[in-house]
């Protein structure tokens, strides 16, 4: 079984690169889950899980002939399979982002829960590719009223490509913010629920700065427990692992938005 999420977002800056890998631990506890930094352009998948010093990343995969194996790309760690991206622009711009659907398809083989960490905004064909593969799209945002009108775009246009909403993850928030009720009434606007809404943590910016995922670097703390609690909220449904990796294999990709 298989299903694969993007996590997405309008703007730059919202947590979806914290919300892959704290959601992607939480739900290691009870799948095989696998993070792909499918942010190729602006990888930072990599900061968050201490694998700067990786040999193969996702760039080596999406070179034209490659001599790279899927496999050499995958880490094992905290409980997870990790697929980091490279950070120079060189490999990215040699990079062919339709060979991601193979890359992807590979991946769905072997894995209960592919989480595709996803660029911000719209602009590209590398942007919106795993919003267009994925089967559902995780929203994450600030409870405020133009990240939501963000968010709604990004669900519209999932929508357009037959991706639904998963749900969405409030990141950030301030008491004042958590107080005015924006979550709440988001629930009438996005078609799935409100998996969780994380407050702004001290311990977040510190898991990024040490290289370590949240969970594992203040796993008691509130945040911590919004994520998990977000993990549980999420509802994972199985696909059939080949027809998935059929589906992405032959997706149809659009220039741009
Ligand atoms: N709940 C939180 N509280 C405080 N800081 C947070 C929280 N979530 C994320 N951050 C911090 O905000 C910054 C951006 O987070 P992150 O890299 O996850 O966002 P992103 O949406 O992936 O960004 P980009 O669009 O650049 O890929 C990081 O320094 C991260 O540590
Ligand atoms: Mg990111």
């Amino acid at each position: 079984m298989v299903e694969a999420f993007a996590v997405a977002s309008g703007k730059g800056g919202t947590g979806k690169t914290t919300t892959t890998v704290a959601l992607g631990m939480a739900l290691a506890d009870e799948y095989d889950v696998t993070i792909v930094d499918a942010d190729t352009g602006m990888a930072n998948l990599l900061f968050h899980t201490g694998l700067t010093d990786a040999d193969a990343t996702l760039h080596d995969l999406l070179v034209a002939d490659t001599d790279a194996d899927v496999a050499d790309a995958v880490y094992e760690r905290f409980g997870m399979s990790v697929v980091p991206c490279g950070t120079s622009l060189a490999a990215f711009e040699e990079a062919d982002p339709d060979r991601l659907r193979e890359v992807v398809a590979q991946l769905a083989d072997d894995t209960d829960v592919l989480l595709l960490d996803s660029p911000a905004a719209l602009g590209s064909k590398s942007a919106v590719l795993p919003i267009v593969l994925a089967d559902r799209v995780v929203v994450v945002l600030q409870p405020t009223i133009p990240a939501l009108s963000d968010g709604l775009k990004v669900q519209e246009y999932a929508h357009s490509y037959g991706t639904d909403t998963a749900g969405v993850v409030f990141n950030k928030v301030h008491e004042a913010e958590g107080a005015s009720g924006v979550a709440e009434k988001a629930e009438r606007y996005f078609d799935g629920p409100t998996l969780a809404t994380v407050p702004d943590a001290d311990a977040a910016r510190a898991a990024r700065r040490d290289g370590v995922p949240l969970l594992a670097h203040a796993p008691e703390s509130e945040a911590a427990r919004a994520y998990r609690e977000a993990a549980t909220n999420l509802d994972v449904r199985a696909g059939e692992s080949d027809e998935v990796a059929d589906r992405f294999r032959s997706a149809v990709v659009p220039d741009s938005p």
